[in-house]
């Protein structure tokens, strides 16, 4: 491929093509310089190929599916276990839930529907942030290895901030189960920038894959600091209600419906691209109809173009505006 150094317009045009604030398009530039972000035809493509890799090699797809209400009869159960089966077998192979999601039921549901194919997900869970003293993180861990019928995690998060002169203990704990091989891996989830800056400071606080928050359309508060902080350090987010949320659902949004005629697709997979355009963002979507799951699944076959991405912003500004 072939380089040259971009004007400033081409480069403000390509910010405005990836839907993504100057601060955030400088850091994904900084640590991508060998991926090509646009194909020759104009079409905006994932340029990790639907993959998003954490720091420590391991790659996986960019798009997974929420668990928090599965398993507690918001859809009769064995149709949430297809949608699921469904997600894992359209390639949405990442499973997000949490010990206190429903109690514990979200992890049982989700070791029901892995029991027999493991290896082929990539498992998520977390520890609340009133379990972290004394041996809280590694007793939770095991409650949720045993609901979950397995043996180790790929990745285990503390759900929300702990004040941060508890963080050394908290990364020291994780660290403790990772030697064990209890967990693969470790991060957080809902901090700020001066929570991940703190984080880092502490021994072995840079071992963290990924910070898991809000990001959709309909909220891009990340943008303005924690992603592209996030993407300096080749650290990916992990985005949690990226179709806006049981509040916020953007799947009737007519913009979004006309992109998705275009392409043939969903409005929920226009909005699902859009989150895991840069290839350093992971989405969960969460789905308990295999319908809905077939449909978010389609966001990781589909090339958003640089009209679609100019179209998206002027809907849906991000902090510094329609970029
Ligand atoms: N770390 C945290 O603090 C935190 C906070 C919130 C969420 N999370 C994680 O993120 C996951 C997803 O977040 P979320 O559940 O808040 O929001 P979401 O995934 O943005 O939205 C879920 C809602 O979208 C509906 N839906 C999914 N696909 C659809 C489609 N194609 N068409 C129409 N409706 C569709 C679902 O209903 P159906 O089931 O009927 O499809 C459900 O009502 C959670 O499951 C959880 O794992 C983490």
């Amino acid at each position: 491929m072939s380089r040259r150094l971009l004007s400033r317009r081409e480069f403000g045009a390509r910010c405005a093509a990836l839907g993504l604030s100057l601060p955030a398009m400088s850091a994904l530039l900084a640590v991508q310089e060998s991926a090509p972000a646009f194909a020759a035809t104009g079409a905006v493509t994932n340029t990790a190929g639907h993959t998003v890799r954490l720091p420590d090699g391991t790659t996986v797809s960019a798009l997974g599916q929420g668990a928090w209400h599965l398993g507690q009869g918001r859809h009769p159960v064995a149709v949430e276990e297809e949608a699921v089966r469904t997600g894992i077998s359209l390639g949405m192979t990442l499973i997000d839930t949490s010990g206190n999601y429903g109690n514990g039921l979200s992890e049982q549901f989700v070791g029901r529907v892995i029991a027999g194919e493991r290896d082929r997900v990539f498992l998520v869970s977390k520890v609340e942030s009133d379990e972290v003293s004394g041996d809280g993180i590694p007793r939770a861990c095991e409650a949720s290895l045993t609901r979950l019928g397995t043996d180790y995690l790929d990745l285990y998060l503390l759900h929300s901030p702990v004040p941060t002169r508890q963080f050394s203990g908290v990364v020291a704990r994780f660290e403790q189960l990772r030697a064990a091989g209890k967990i693969r891996a470790w991060g957080v989830s809902n901090f700020n920038l001066r929570q991940m800056e703190d984080l880092l400071r502490v021994p072995d606080g840079s071992r963290c894959a990924t910070n898991q928050v809000p990001y959709s359309l309909h909220n891009r508060r990340i943008e303005r600091d924690v992603l592209p902080w996030c993407t300096r350090q080749n650290m990916p987010v992990m985005a949690y209600s990226p179709l806006g949320g049981d509040h916020d659902l953007l799947v009737r949004d007519r913009t979004l419906a006309q992109i998705g005629a275009a392409h043939g697709c969903s409005a929920a997979a226009v909005a699902l691209a859009w989150v895991i355009r840069s290839g350093h963002v992971i989405a969960i979507p969460e789905s308990g109809s295999p319908a809905h799951t077939k449909e978010n699944a389609e966001a990781l076959s589909i090339a958003l173009t640089p009209g679609d991405m100019q179209t998206l912003a002027a809907a849906y500004p991000g902090p510094f505006g329609a970029t």
